[in-house]
């Protein structure tokens, strides 16, 4: 017993928990991720699995993309930057609806599946039976030589060294990151995007990992927050566009390890029934980036004020507009629209880990979840 929990010591490195360790990790792991594979000297993205699958995903009808939990969620946000950069299709998929409602999927779709740990039971099962049906499976995983990397037709590895917390942090950022490489080399390819937007994304991608980091020195500040809505019952996230996903996974953070309750909405979808929640009690995450919608978040969050809801704002450095109405603000660093939920996400990571430490929860182990299903 002693000499497990001296190991465990070794492998925290000096954190508390596991949890906090690999949100600390994520820009080393963002830049693992992205190694070799951004080549911003030669203006290129090398990933052999999209290279040597090229026609296949250009001649995609749609794309299905097929996941649970938080890599459902990177799934969304892979959803907004495919579209916005490749213009096909996409739909997004709970591996488990997916498999048992006999799906229209065949030649001439492109299934990407994402799982971190590469063994979940229901999104294996949807990949055979996109595979027995003819459609091109990819898989975006990052346990070397799980199931799922050795079931797929190809494949890219998120390369985000392993993941021990239940609650996935560093597997949802360089998932996103995969996801947008690849979204851009096929843009690039087929000339979505000119060489100039392509090179720009790039530079951008490349810095990103600084901007993480720089985002991680909120730490104290969010601790701070989280000390004072620790005791809450309900919490509700929002956020539009890219960050619409950003919210849904923030809320699945709270819920997961702190068991507080909580939702996450597209903003706008606040006036048709949330927003009867919203009192003095309730605490509202909002995320309202520079860019995105932000006008229109703006009014959302006077909805909120006028309520008395209590607003924590996820905004870009700089802000005013929505700092003016919110009681609490965390600012994150500029960045391309398109790439803010490898920002947006870091502050509500930390939130819900603070809360959980602070109501006593088991922060890497929490009650009734598995860090990998491996049953329906
Ligand atoms: C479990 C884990 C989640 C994870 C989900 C999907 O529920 O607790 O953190 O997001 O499974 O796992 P996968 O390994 O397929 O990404």
């Amino acid at each position: 017993q002693e000499l497990k929990l001296n190991l465990e010591q070794i492998e925290k490195n000096g954190y508390d928990h596991f949890m906090l360790k690999e949100i600390y990790e994520q820009p080393e792991a963002i830049k693992d991720t992205y190694r070799g594979r951004l080549r911003i000297n030669d203006g290129i993205i090398k990933m052999a699995g999209v290279e040597d699958n090229l026609e296949k995903f250009l001649n995609a009808k749609r794309i299905i993309i097929v996941a649970c939990g938080t890599s459902w969620h990177a799934g969304l946000v892979a959803e907004y930057i495919f579209e916005e950069l490749v213009r096909v299709p996409v739909e997004v998929e709970y591996a488990s609806e997916f498999r048992y409602r006999n799906p229209i999927v065949g030649p001439g779709d492109v299934v990407i599946a994402i799982s971190q740990s590469g063994e979940t039971a229901d999104t294996l099962a949807a990949i055979k039976l996109s595979k027995e049906k003819g459609a091109f499976v990819f898989g975006v995983c990052n346990v070397v030589g799980s199931t799922i990397s050795r079931e797929t037709h190809a494949g890219a590895y998120t390369h985000a060294g392993p993941e021990i917390g239940v609650a996935s942090t560093k597997a949802f950022t360089t998932q996103i990151t995969v996801l947008t490489l690849i979204a851009l080399k096929l843009a690039k390819s087929t000339g979505k995007i000119t060489n100039s937007e392509f090179h720009n994304y790039l530079a951008e991608m490349e810095v990103i990992p600084n901007k993480v980091e720089e985002t991680l020195k909120s730490d104290e500040h969010v601790a701070a927050i989280a000390d004072i809505y620790k005791d809450a019952g309900n919490c509700l996230y929002l956020g539009r566009g890219y960050n619409f996903p950003v919210a849904l996974e923030g809320a699945l953070k709270l819920k997961e390890i702190s068991y507080i309750h909580a939702e996450g909405y597209p903003a706008a979808e606040m006036k048709h029934g949330p927003i009867a929640l919203i009192d003095e009690q309730m605490p509202v995450i909002v995320i309202a980036t520079k860019k995105g919608h932000y006008e229109k978040v703006v009014s959302n969050v006077q909805e909120i004020k006028s309520r008395k809801g209590k607003i924590i704002a996820v905004v870009t450095k700089g802000d005013k507009d929505v700092s003016a109405l919110a009681d609490h603000v965390i600012e994150v660093p500029e960045t391309d629209e398109l790439l803010t939920p490898l920002l947006t996400t870091i502050p509500l990571q930390l939130l819900s880990y603070h809360i959980a430490v602070m109501r006593g929860c088991n922060v890497d182990q929490p009650r009734n979840l598995a860090k990998s299903v491996t049953v329906e």
